[in-house]
């Protein structure tokens, strides 16, 4: 797994632990999001031979968003309005023009997305062990998927160009680091 240049800020858990229905519907957004932006990358020519590899990954986040729906049902949240993640927004708005560059870049941004994910069920897995095993159970349940769609994604973006993607990966580290420490109350996951 990656190493982060930055942890986490502390009150990450308790803000998310505080608000977990609006959480859960953020949630919901979120595995939805990743099913389209998968099948996004395949406007890419660079990646018009990997559309079984991109497909795979866009029907798994489809089945995560079932299962996170089925959770809503459940426990009687209704499914409403997504709020746009300001680290999301940050990490997409420094993809570089031009086709090359913008694929890698977009590559990246989606393996930081679930990497970052895949940090964060681990953490909530391990938070909601006593009081919500049932949703603990669940989180620790998608840490495997999302790690693998970060190694899937920055497999790809290697493929088409390995250093490249090393050079931006550094930057998008910082990036990352950078914004993860910007404080928001929003009801989301990132
Ligand atoms: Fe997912
Ligand atoms: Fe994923």
């Amino acid at each position: 797994m990656l190493l982060w240049r930055q942890p986490l800020p502390d009150s990450w858990l308790p803000k998310v632990l505080s608000q977990l229905p609006a959480v859960l519907v953020d949630h919901a957004h979120l595995e939805r999001k990743a099913a389209t932006s998968a099948l996004n990358l395949e406007k890419y020519r660079d990646l018009h031979g990997k559309v079984d590899a991109l497909n795979a990954i866009a029907i798994e986040e489809l089945q995560h968003f079932q299962l996170v729906l089925a959770l809503l049902r459940q426990r009687g949240i209704p499914f409403t309005q997504a709020h746009p993640s300001p680290w999301i927004s940050g990490l997409m708005r420094a993809l570089r023009q031009g086709t090359r560059g913008q694929v890698i870049d977009h590559l990246i941004c989606c393996a930081l997305i679930e990497g970052r994910s895949c940090e964060k069920f681990q953490l909530l897995g391990r938070a909601l062990a006593e009081c919500d095993p049932e949703l603990a159970r669940f989180y620790n349940s998608l840490v495997e998927s999302e790690g693998n769609h970060y190694a899937t994604y920055l497999l790809l973006a290697r493929d088409i160009d390995a250093d490249d993607t090393d050079r931006r990966l550094e930057f998008y580290l910082d990036l990352d680091a950078e914004l993860i420490r910007q404080p928001h109350d929003l009801p989301i996951l990132h």
